[in-house]
């Protein structure tokens, strides 16, 4: 293969062959072509699309480029569960000892968060002594036995992915629906997964701010995990003001365990029992999304995946009685209130802006070096569609240093009040299968 030749056969919009892509996905993760050819590979796809054997093509090679992950001596069907990213999201606390209580064995390998949105192992690691680096044998013993093990990513996973989304992010690449969608699924399918849950968000903190693009990618990644022999489904969830009311490492595992308690917003709860009730009928649990959220719904009612959760925090490192008592994972020194400028009604939270918040007061990083603050972050106290009188706090900043006016202001104009209410937006917009 020329790789010249494959750039313009994309450009000019024709089929590509599938060894050709795989050659190339080969030979770039090798070194042996150059970024400039790749850049404008990406491009060419960028303004052309892919037709969708070229996009499955494009993500098994993905996947084979590195490590591949043998989950076949955990026995039952693997689910995984997968989000587009957005901010104040702790669903994974929650479904996770939900599906295992039943039975479905969660072999999940996550990542630290960077930018805007936070990471499941970060938050995790706000359990002191919580270990996130587990060996593949220790990792696959605990689920074979427990049903339930999140690790941190190791090994060499995708590097084809690693080294075009790099790619990708300095030629103004990124927001391409077959690449965002076989990056994503290629790292599902390298991690080990039968099959996989996706959650696509939609709004002003996701990838995806309409639900016509959401769509498409959801389409677009259902069809790759099926055609690559994994059943898949997607569910389409709002992302246009935070999910719950917490943002921030242990502010988020506190919430979560609010809700494995029965108690918790509702948005939360919604949100974790309809992708585990998926997640239940892709693991063969039950036979439909109805049976699956009623599965769901007693599991959370009767303690069974508060208990599952205490267990699993317990096997990996950390204080089982701080899931007793989620206070005792500890606040920050200082709690600063934001306050209304004028009376009416919530019509938006700026999902992006309160991540971004959260980031500056010390949960996220900047760059993947950078420590993290497991206390600090943003606690919401109104939610759209919610009245407020002019002076109410609306939020309040859980910091560690006094002065942060600036943030405040930022959280402040993050929240739109109008005299109306406006129409709420679904939870859960549609569902893919
Ligand atoms: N997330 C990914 O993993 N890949 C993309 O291309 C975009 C978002």
């Amino acid at each position: 293969m020329r790789m010249v030749d494959l750039i313009a056969q994309k450009r000019d919009g024709e089929k590509v062959d599938i060894e050709d892509i795989e050659t190339f996905v080969r030979e770039y993760t090798d070194g042996n072509i150059p970024d400039y050819q790749a850049s404008a590979l990406a491009m060419a796809i960028y303004f052309q699309g892919m037709h969708k054997e070229e996009s499955s093509a494009l993500t098994k090679a993905m996947a084979a480029s590195g490590d591949q992950l043998d989950l076949s001596a955990i026995s039952g069907t693997k689910v995984d569960k997968h989000s587009t990213g957005g901010v104040g999201d702790k669903t994974t606390f929650i479904l996770s000892p939900l599906v295992a209580a039943a039975g479905v064995p969660v072999a999940k390998m996550s990542g630290r968060g960077l930018g805007h949105t936070g990471g499941t192992i970060d938050k995790l690691e706000a359990f002191p002594g919580f270990q996130t680096e587990l060996d593949q044998d220790h990792f696959l013993q605990l689920v074979n036995d427990y049903k339930i093990a999140i690790a941190g990513q190791t090994g060499n996973l995708t590097p084809a992915d690693k080294k075009l989304y790099a790619l990708r992010d300095v030629t103004a690449t990124v927001d391409s629906m077959p690449l965002i969608a076989s990056s994503v699924m290629s790292k599902k399918i390298a991690a080990g997964a039968d099959a996989i849950v996706l959650d696509v968000k939609i709004g002003s903190g996701a990838f995806m701010t309409d639900l016509d693009s959401a769509k498409e990618l959801a389409t677009t990644m259902v069809d790759i995990g099926k055609s690559l022999g994994r059943q898949t489904v997607a569910v389409l969830s709002d992302m246009d003001q935070p999910l719950g009311n917490k943002v921030g490492n242990s502010l988020e595992v506190q919430e979560a365990i609010d809700v494995l308690r029965g108690e918790g917003p509702e948005d939360v709860r919604e949100l974790s029992v309809r992708l585990a009730a998926h997640m239940l009928v892709l693991g063969g649990k039950v036979e439909d999304v109805s049976a699956g959220e009623a599965l769901a719904r007693t599991y959370l009612q009767d303690g069974r995946a508060l208990k599952v959760f205490r267990d699993f925090v317990e096997r990996q490192g950390g204080d089982p009685a701080l899931v007793d008592q989620p206070e005792r994972l500890g606040q920050a020194s200082f709690q600063i209130p934001v306050k209304a400028t004028k009376s009416g009604y919530v019509t938006h939270i700026h999902a992006a802006n309160i991540g971004q918040a959260a980031g500056r007061l010390g949960a996220g990083r900047m760059t993947k070096d950078d420590d993290i603050d497991y206390h600090v972050g943003i606690e919401l106290y109104r939610k759209v569609g919610e009245q407020v009188q002019k002076g109410d706090p609306i939020a309040v900043l859980h910091a560690n240093e006094e002065s942060v006016e600036e943030l405040v202001q930022f959280v402040r104009d993050s929240y739109e009040i109008s005299e109306w209410s406006a129409e709420p937006r679904p939870l859960i917009f549609s569902e893919m299968e």
